[in-house]
């Protein structure tokens, strides 16, 4: 397990760095991220190295046994490059540039920027490539973090490049786009650009398009340090840190490129409820790269800078975060940084060394947490032992994130909500895209899959004829890949496996509405008969009232069973909830999205249906479980106390003992090994 932060020892006098040292390991520092912002000390001038500073710092950390994650210091160019060659700096959608003086001031498709971050790589590869200290390399930081999109002349440039790659021929893309709307019919791709500020709605393919440009185009950055980090004959694995569920980057996409998956983990401490928030992104981490662990690369040990205000983390939530990361995967806990700033924008940040000292609840607790964590032994096996799947595309984010759609939607928030909903009754969790391998799992979730592509459909099509139930809510398989309508109506993708069609999308109006006398918002799948004369049984569906929110959809039933229907507004009497048998698994679609209460009442009755339970029963909500191969975490998420009966062994005190009290923010990781107790 590493523990560590960035370390930044440039913005510090050298007398101190053998005392940051001696802290370190005191801490228990093992691994510290290195140089991520130094490319103007390194390189004070085009052409010009210096080195010296930062051999003595690497040699320093090395006799000191701590071990280093060298970053290619390519994140924020030095002010002489922008100087030099303004053409490099990056531009919005209305031409306005991004000026240096902050970070991240380079157009990513820049040939200059690309020229000069080979240049530094290049040197620095080739100079620490076979540095005793230097086990990890960081590539570049937080790819895209503040720049989402580029719309300079580079990337104006780049994107036409990327275009006639993917299509070959223009008629092919006026196809794809569908040109011939609003007479948009290019005849050469040196016609095209960026989508610029426009007089009105834009192309929504070619802003599609310019979003997977986007992403492929920060990957390219990536893949070109890496490749010459490997061209200099280093061997340590070679990284960036992700963001969680970060728009721009498809990570699904990048995790193949990279070596180890590494996170970056900043949820609200404002917010009781963001380590739900937490656990999603946790969790979408360890599902990048199955079976492998991941890293952690930066937390904050407390209050943020960047946050309109930044409240202090409660007492023992640092630690406890860093349970819910090491229960999911991760092999080491890091933080942003290791000595708190006395200068620049982020001085106000949190650090291991806070700027009030050590006699701080701060540095106790950072003491105290990488003690915890050189007791662990090595955890190799992640396996969540999840049987519930939901998919999180990015694809489908870009494209139902659009405008002019019925409604707009929230596809990242709906995601969490869907993932809260299976969170908050304590089941395992894994988070997949469409063409994943599903055959593991009971149930999965596909919440507005808005853009479901060919494969994607074939996907899930044999996973339920395959015996899996596969769950779909409101507003999926509207658009195939190029956000195109399908011949024969919606849900064309996934037909056969849920036997329905729609009429009409049936946008609500929005859930603040939904008191309003006349409003459709209010919809039930609940206890309604079939007609006069019939049962008036509750249906063959969950309990309980079920609120929908945003569309109640008009379905065409077709060959399914209705399970629920609506029972007020528009749509009031018509199907809500359907099942179809198919093959050896059932497709089950709900025609509305539900409130938070209704989303849990659908999963929990989903989850039964398909056998799914949670590891231990009756946990309040603020307490979470996840599995990690043979060892399962427990973690108290709020000030109160509470105790828990798992049988095992903790892995740091070696108790036995099956009542375990979790106090404020408490946790425990019991190996249940010896009980045979494994996965739900
Ligand atoms: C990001 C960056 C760090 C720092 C932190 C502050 O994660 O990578 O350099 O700015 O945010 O929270």
């Amino acid at each position: 397990m590493h523990y560590g932060a960035d370390y930044n020892p440039e913005q510090w006098p050298r007398e101190v760095w053998p005392d940051d040292v001696r802290l370190m390991q005191e801490a228990g520092v093992t691994l510290v991220s290195l140089g991520i912002f130094s490319w103007s000390r390194i390189q004070p001038a085009e052409g010009v190295f210096d080195w010296e500073w930062l051999d003595e710092i690497i040699d320093l950390l090395h006799a000191g046994g701590i071990q280093v994650d060298l970053a290619t210091a390519t994140a924020s160019p030095p002010p002489w490059a922008a100087a030099a060659y303004p053409e490099m700096l990056p531009q919005d959608a209305d031409g306005s540039t991004f000026w240096p003086g902050s970070r991240q001031a380079y157009a990513p498709s820049s040939p200059i920027y690309r020229r000069l971050a080979a240049e530094l790589v290049t040197a620095l590869a080739e100079r620490y490539a076979q540095h005793p200290a230097v086990v990890l390399w960081h590539v570049n930081n937080e790819y895209g973090c503040h720049l989402h999109y580029d719309f300079s002349d580079a990337a104006r440039d780049a994107f036409r490049a990327w275009l006639e790659r993917k299509y070959a021929t223009i008629d092919r893309l006026n196809h794809a786009w569908g040109t011939d709307f609003w007479s948009q019919r290019y005849t050469g791709f040196d016609q095209i650009q960026p989508p610029r500020k426009a007089p009105y709605s834009i192309n929504p393919t070619s802003v599609l398009d310019f979003k997977r440009f986007t992403s492929d185009t920060l990957l390219e950055l990536f893949v070109m340090e890496r490749d010459i980090i490997r061209a200099a004959g280093a061997a340590q694995p070679i990284t960036t840190n992700f963001m969680g569920a970060f728009p721009p980057a498809d990570y699904w996409k990048w995790a193949a490129e990279v070596d180890v998956i590494s996170d970056d983990n900043y949820p609200d401490p404002n917010d009781p409820e963001s380590f739900r928030g937490a656990a999603f992104a946790r969790e979408l981490m360890r599902g990048l790269k199955p079976g492998v662990p991941w890293l952690l690369t930066e937390q904050s040990t407390n209050a943020l800078n960047w946050r309109p205000t930044n409240p202090p983390k409660a007492p023992g939530q640092m630690a406890a975060l860093s349970a819910q990361a090491i229960g999911r995967g991760a092999d080491a806990i890091m933080f942003f940084q290791w000595r708190q700033s006395r200068r620049g924008s982020e001085k106000f940040h949190s650090a291991m060394v806070p700027q009030a000292g050590l006699e701080t609840r701060t540095w106790r607790e950072v003491v105290e947490l990488g003690g915890q964590l050189a007791q662990l032994p090595s955890l190799p096996d992640v396996s969540s032992g999840a049987r519930v799947a939901l998919v999180f595309d990015w694809e489908n984010w870009w494209a139902i994130g659009g405008r002019d759609h019925p409604i707009g939607l929230d596809y990242l928030g709906l995601a969490h909500r869907w993932h809260a909903a299976l969170h908050r009754q304590h089941l395992a969790i894994d988070i997949v895209n469409t063409t994943a391998e599903l055959s593991g799992y009971a149930l999965v979730v596909v919440p507005q899959q808005y853009l479901l592509t060919d494969e994607g459909a074939a996907n899930l099509s044999a996973y339920v004829q395959a015996g899996g139930n596969l769950f779909v809510s409101a507003f999926s398989d509207v658009v195939d890949e190029d956000d195109a309508f399908r011949e024969g109506g919606f849900l064309v993708g996934l037909r056969d496996v849920l036997g329905v069609a729609i009429e009409d999308f049936g946008a609500l109006v929005p859930p603040e509405a939904l008191t309003s006398a006349d409003s459709a918002g209010e919809i039930s799948t609940h206890a309604v008969p079939e007609g006069p004369g019939q049962s008036e049984a509750p249906l063959d569906g969950p309990a309980g009232r079920i609120v929908g929110q945003y569309l109640a959809e008009e379905l065409l039933v077709q060959d399914a069973e209705v399970l629920g229907r609506f029972t007020d507004g528009r749509t009031a009497g018509r199907a809500a909830f359907t099942r179809k048998r198919s093959g050896a698994g059932t497709g089950y679609y709900l025609a509305t999205i539900p409130d938070d209460d209704g989303m849990w009442e659908v999963l929990r009755w989903l989850t039964a249906e398909a056998g799914i339970r949670p590891e231990i029963e009756g946990l309040p909500e603020h307490v979470e479980i996840a599995r990690r191969g043979s060892i399962l975490t427990v973690i108290n998420h709020s000030a109160e106390p509470f105790s828990v009966t798992v049988i095992g062994t903790d892995l740091l005190s070696g108790s036995t003992e099956p009542v375990r009290e979790l106090g404020a923010f408490g946790w425990a990781f019991v190996d249940t090994q010896a009980t045979g107790q494994k996965g739900i």
